[in-house]
């Protein structure tokens, strides 16, 4: 990780230049698949690779044959007869990224696969964290939420694990898995309680479109219980960097006032994403056959 790191480290200082493009994947052609919505990580995708100066395609299920029937190993064996050496693909069936790995040969990147896991939205949180407080290794990090349906969760928890962090989760019972402890992180239930204890708190959205069932009463009870907003922060007492994968439902896990605020640092997330996705294909495109 830390050579992802260190890579998007230069990447960065790259796209900040009034010339922000290098020649370093000219030649290399990548396809976007994206089988599920995305603002984020699909734009920040298509401009890691167009900085890097490959040849980039984009496809989006809702417009193409997938809608008349067509498989997702065809789908993907169509376009890489077209001669496509990377693919990024979103996807709502977790583990449909290593589905296709059994099957074609060429790198595959997950930009998510249902709620299973989101691997560069973790290196970018965890990237935003180390530029913010030096480095990982025995910070206190909450994640606050639908921990039971977000892929960012499980990313997050392994990645920051990994960097040496402290891990906590917190949310309603009905919203984390029961044995998510056996992950060696901390579960608690009490947000204030977890905001004091942290160093940086991870906001994540309810995920309502993939709830199948009522997981707690209402949105306005669970904002009052587990939305940050300015006075619960004021009860904390301390500053605390607030983090949030997007997309926002405001009002419900964060108010505007505090996402909006300085503590906040969801707009350096997605800046950083770039920088982190171009050290992610960088590095995976000189691995090709190496
Ligand atoms: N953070 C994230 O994955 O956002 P998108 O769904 O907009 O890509």
């Amino acid at each position: 990780m830390n050579m992802i790191f260190q890579t998007a480290d230069n990447f960065k200082e790259v796209i900040n230049r009034p010339i922000k493009k290098v020649p370093s994947l000219r030649d290399i052609t990548i396809a976007n698949l994206f089988f599920e919505n995305s603002t984020r990580t699909r734009i920040s995708f298509e401009l890691a690779e167009k900085r890097l100066s490959a040849d980039v395609v984009n496809f989006s299920a809702s417009s193409s044959s997938v809608k008349k029937g067509e498989t997702l190993l065809d789908t993907v064996n169509n376009i890489l007869a077209m001669k496509v050496d990377m693919v990024v693909m979103r996807h709502p069936m977790p583990g449909a990224h290593v589905f296709l790995s059994k099957h074609i040969d060429a790198q595959i990147i997950n930009a998510g696969d249902g709620t299973h896991e989101h691997p560069t939205q973790a290196l970018l949180d965890c990237f935003s964290l180390r530029e913010k407080f030096g480095e990982i290794k025995g910070l206190k990090v909450v994640i606050v939420g639908d921990i039971t349906h977000s892929r960012v969760a499980l990313s997050n928890i392994l990645a920051l694990q990994k960097l040496g962090a402290n891990v906590r989760v917190c949310g309603p019972p009905t919203l984390i898995p029961r044995h998510l402890h056996e992950l060696g992180v901390e579960v608690s239930h009490d947000l204030l309680d977890s905001l004091r204890w942290c160093d940086a708190a991870n906001m994540l959205r309810i995920q309502l479109e993939r709830q199948d069932i009522k997981y707690f009463p209402t949105l306005r009870e669970y904002a009052m219980l587990y939305g940050l907003n300015q006075a619960m922060l004021e009860k904390v007492g301390k500053e605390l960097v607030i983090l949030h994968p997007g997309p926002i439902n405001r009002g419900i896990e964060i108010t505007s006032e505090v996402a909006d605020s300085d503590q906040a640092i969801i707009l350096d997330q997605v800046q950083n994403g770039v920088a982190v996705r171009m050290a992610v294909l960088y590095l995976l495109a000189g691995s090709k056959g190496g």
